[in-house]
C-alpha cells in the first residue's frame, strides 16, 4: 500500500496534489511519501518483532539525505557501500554503530574512515580484503567487528543482473570454504567476529529462495560454533520484491518474509539485521513527467515526454516495467490507445514502455511513473547534458524541495576549460 491516491480526480501524494507540485517545481520531478516510507519501514520492524533485531535501509535504493534523516529518525540502521554513502549516513545523523559497511571493493581510506567515526560491522567479501582490514584496524589499534558475506549459491530467480548469491557472481566467499576462512579471520588481532552475513539478490518476488539461503546460514552458525567461533549476529541482506506491475503482481509481505526469517534462523538466539532497500523506498516514490509531444509513426504513436533514460534507468537497463499513470484521470469510459512512451534522449533504449494502453493524453499533460522511489533518482546521470531532476518530500499537507534541480550555469560551470585551451 502506498499514499498515492486519486482525489477529485487528480493523483494526490498524501495530501498534495502532484499538478500543485508540478506547476511550483517544474518537470521531470521525484516524488516521495513520508507516510509511505514510514510505512515501510515499521512493516520490516513489525515483521522482526520478538527478536533482537535491526532493520538496516540499503540507502543505495534511495540516498536522499532527508529520506535518511527520515528513516534514520525512525531508528533504523543504514547499510552503505561507499565513502559518499557512508558520510551521507552520518551527515543525516546516523550514529556509526548503527551502519553496516556492505561492499566487494572497500578501499582502506573507506575502512578507515569507518573505523574512525565508528561502525557497526563490515560485511566483508573477500580474503584480501579481510587481510587489508585486519592491517588498517591494528595500524589504527583498533579491532574491526565483522561478518564475512557468504555466497549460499542459490537461485534467487529474479533479472541475472540484480541476481548476487550464485557462485559465478563476484559477491561473497564460496559458503562450502567459509570455515576456513572464519578460522582464519578469528586468529587476526585486527578482526572482531561478529556473524555472517548473505545477500541474494534484489527484486525477489518468492520466498523459497530466501528459505533456502537462510537454512544454509544457519547450518553454518551452528558449524562456526562447534568450531569455537561466537556468532551472534546474522546479517540476511534485503531482496525482498515489490509489485511492479500492480495489476497482475503480488509478492510475498513482510510478515511472511519475518516469518521466513524466524523458522530458519530464530532458534539461534543471534541478533538479526536486515537489509531492505526497494521495499522501502520503491512504491513511496514517483517520477513525475510531462507529455511534450504525442508523435505518430508508422503503426504507432509515440508520446514523448521530458523525462528520460538519464532520469530512470530502469526500463533500458533491466527491462523493467514501471506503472505509468494519468496525473489528471479520464473521465470513465474514456477512450484507451496504446502508446511508445519514450524520452528525448537520442537513443532506441530511451523508451519506458512499449504499446502502453493509456487514455488519450497530449501535450502539457502530466504522467507518473509508479514505483520510482528505488534505483531511480540514485541511478540517474546528466548524460545528453540534462541536469538531475529535483525531488520532492511530501509529509500530510506541506511538501519541501529535498535536492532542488540545478541550474544550466551550474552544471555547466562543474567543468574547466584549461588556460592552455
Ligand atoms: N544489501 C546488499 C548487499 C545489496 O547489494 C542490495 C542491493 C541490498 C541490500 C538491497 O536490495 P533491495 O532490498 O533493494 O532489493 N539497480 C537495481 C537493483 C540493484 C540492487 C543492488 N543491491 C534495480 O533497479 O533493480
Amino acid at each position: 500500500m502506498d499514499h498515492f491516491l486519486y482525489r477529485d480526480g487528480v493523483l494526490h501524494a498524501e495530501d498534495v496534489a502532484l499538478t500543485d507540485i508540478a506547476a511550483s517545481v517544474g518537470t521531470p520531478f521525484y516524488c516521495y511519501s513520508t507516510a509511505t516510507l514510514t510505512r515501510h519501514f515499521t512493516l520490516f520492524d513489525e515483521a522482526l518483532h520478538g527478536m533482537d533485531h535491526l532493520v538496516c535501509f540499503a540507502m543505495k535504493s534511495n540516498s536522499n539525505l532527508a529520506v535518511l534523516k527520515l528513516i534514520g529518525d525512525l531508528g533504523a540502521g543504514i547499510d552503505v557501500v561507499s565513502m559518499g554513502e557512508y558520510l551521507k549516513a552520518r551527515a543525516a545523523g546516523v550514529p556509526g554503530e548503527r551502519i553496516v559497511f556492505s561492499g566487494v571493493g572497500k578501499t582502506r581510506e573507506e575502512m578507515r574512515t569507518a573505523l574512525k567515526g565508528g561502525i557497526r560491522q563490515f560485511n566483508v567479501e573477500s580474503e584480501p580484503e579481510l587481510e587489508a582490514l585486519n592491517e588498517v584496524a591494528i595500524a589504527m589499534g583498533v579491532k574491526a567487528p565483522i561478518a564475512i558475506r557468504v555466497n549460499p549459491d542459490v537461485d534467487a530467480k529474479t533479472h541475472a543482473k540484480i541476481a548476487t548469491g550464485k557462485s559465478e557472481n563476484k559477491f561473497g566467499i564460496p559458503i562450502a570454504g567459509a570455515r576456513d576462512v572464519y578460522a582464519r579471520a578469528a586468529k587476526m588481532d585486527g578482526i572482531d567476529v561478529v556473524g555472517i552475513d548473505v545477500h541474494i539478490g534484489s527484486q525477489l518476488i518468492q520466498l523459497d529462495p530466501f528459505e533456502q539461503a537462510f537454512t544454509k546460514v544457519a547450518e553454518l552458525t551452528e558449524a562456526l560454533r562447534a568450531d569455537g567461533i561466537n556468532i551472534r549476529r546474522l546479517d540476511l541482506g534485503g531482496g525482498l520484491g515489490i509489485p511492479y506491475e500492480r495489476s497482475n503482481e503480488a509478492p510475498p509481505l513482510p510478515m511472511e518474509y519475518g516469518d521466513v526469517i524466524r523458522q530458519t534462523v530464530g532458534h539461534l538466539g543471534c541478533e538479526i539485521e536486515i537489509e531492505p532497500g526497494r521495499l522501502i523506498s520503491g512504491n513511496a516514490g514517483v517520477m513525475v513527467s510531462s507529455v511534450i509531444y504525442l508523435k505518430h509513426g508508422e503503426g504507432r504513436d509515440f508520446l514523448i515526454i521530458d523525462a528520460a533514460m538519464n532520469d530512470l534507468i530502469r526500463p533500458s537497463m533491466y527491462d523493467a516495467h514501471h506503472d505509468i499513470v494519468p496525473v489528471v484521470e479520464a473521465v470513465a469510459g474514456a477512450e484507451k490507445s496504446a502508446y511508445d512512451i519514450v524520452g528525448p534522449v537520442c537513443e532506441t533504449g530511451d523508451t519506458f514502455a512499449k504499446a502502453r494502453e493509456m487514455t488519450a493524453l497530449g501535450p502539457d499533460d502530466l504522467v507518473a511513473f509508479r514505483s520510482a522511489g528505488a534505483y531511480g533518482a540514485v541511478m540517474a546521470s546528466e548524460y545528453n547534458s540534462r541536469p538531475l531532476i529535483p525531488e520532492v518530500l511530501v509529509n500530510g499537507d506541506q511538501f519541501a524541495v529535498i535536492r532542488a534541480r540545478p541550474t544550466y550555469e551550474e552544471m555547466i560551470n562543474r567543468d574547466t576549460i584549461p588556460e592552455w585551451l
